[in-house]
């Protein structure tokens, strides 16, 4: 596929299987990008304040979604906290949530009640397992606990192989991976553990995180070789790897006023993510990490819309997406009507495809 020359492509619905949306203003701005960037199926973060602790919180959010997007599928997550027992698995089983998701305490954006101790929670996984809830991973260590010269990532991969040898048919995803490394020890893993990649984990290192703040997440984008080895992945076609934007706004104000390495962490691609995973193979091939016929049209229907779905247990898209290059550049941000809020968009000015539902 010579993704240069293209002028006009058309995709299933893309599965963003690794979403923030927060809450009130912020969601009702967020919410409706969803769609625009041609995904129809959305796994949603627990990470609000107060987190997603039990099951009527997650059915209320989910409702509030709704509300504003009556045509994607949200799937729910409860967030894990010692007020997750076996009992509230069984409820969130009958109730439809999708998974639960594991923060190290203090890892990342509103994780201080995440998890200090996952053997405590090892009855929970055990009732995941039996219910078939997903157990997904913000898959990184303390700073303070990862040996010198090793990723807070890497050292978070012994955890991962434990927990699958211990609990080998509970469905565990390694969220947003960003190193060779962890995309070496889902495949060493069996079928039940997977993983998502996001979009721009494919086109930043480390050199753009450590100083815009708008390049700032959690997991650090870490070395080209790191960005390439994701690349390699998505055109292997190896299902265990998915999208999962990790989409993560934050009040631009709170971005650009920040002490320098202090902006709160995410990177916010949801009205673009389809065109971005794109943009990032496009690069990948000027640099010369993959060829063009790397890139097919299996591979990317595969990577962006069926191997999650698959994961999930859900049917395949039924709606599609066309993209066609129209001059269309990304904008710096979007705004709330009343100007109140704005967020800051990744990679703002690059050349995209426009993209509508058919
Ligand atoms: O960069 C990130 N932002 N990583 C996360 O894990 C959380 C997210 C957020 O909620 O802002
Ligand atoms: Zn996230």
């Amino acid at each position: 596929m010579h993704l240069k020359s293209i002028q006009q492509l058309e995709l299933p619905a893309t599965a963003d299987m690794h979403v923030h949306l927060r809450q009130g203003e912020l969601m009702e701005l967020m919410v409706p990008t969803v769609r625009q960037g041609g995904v129809d199926t959305a796994f949603v973060m627990p990470n609000l304040v107060p987190p997603l602790t039990n099951v009527d919180q997650v059915l209320d959010y989910q409702s509030k979604l709704r509300t504003i997007a009556k045509d994607v599928n949200f799937l729910m997550s409860l967030f894990l906290h010692p007020s997750i027992t076996p009992d509230v698995i069984a409820q969130a089983a009958a109730a439809g949530i999708t998974g639960v998701k594991m923060y190290p305490q203090g890892v990342t954006t509103n994780s201080e009640s995440g998890v200090s101790n996952l053997e405590s929670f090892y009855d929970t996984f055990a009732a995941m397992e039996k219910h078939g809830l997903v157990l997904n991973l913000h898959g990184e260590v303390l700073e303070s606990l990862a040996p010198k010269d090793v990723t807070l990532e890497e050292a978070f991969l012994p955890t991962l192989k434990t927990l699958h040898e211990r609990f080998p048919q509970l469905r565990i995803m390694l969220e947003h991976c960003t190193t060779a490394a962890a995309v070496e020890a889902v495949r060493a893993c069996g079928p039940t553990v997977g993983a998502t990649i996001t979009a721009h984990h494919l086109y930043l290192t480390s050199h753009d995180a450590c100083c815009d703040p708008f390049a700032f997440c959690k997991p650090i984008p870490k070395k080209p070789t790191d960005r390439d080895a994701l690349v390699r992945t998505i055109v292997s076609g190896d299902p265990k790897f998915f999208f999962g934007s990790d989409s993560a706004p934050h009040p631009l104000q709170s971005k650009t006023s920040a002490e320098e390495g202090k902006a709160p962490a995410g990177v916010y691609t949801q009205p673009f993510v389809t065109q971005l995973v794109i943009v990032a193979l496009e690069e990948a091939i000027e640099r010369g990490t993959i060829k063009e016929e790397d890139v097919t049209q299996a591979k990317l229907e595969g990577f962006l819309s069926k191997f999650g779905r698959q994961f999930y247990r859900l049917p395949e898209a039924s709606n599609k997406v066309v993209l066609e290059r129209k001059g269309e550049k990304i904008p710096t941000s979007i705004r709330s009507e009343d100007g109140s809020i704005e967020v800051g968009i990744s990679k703002v000015g690059t050349d995209v495809f426009s993209l509508r539902w058919v």
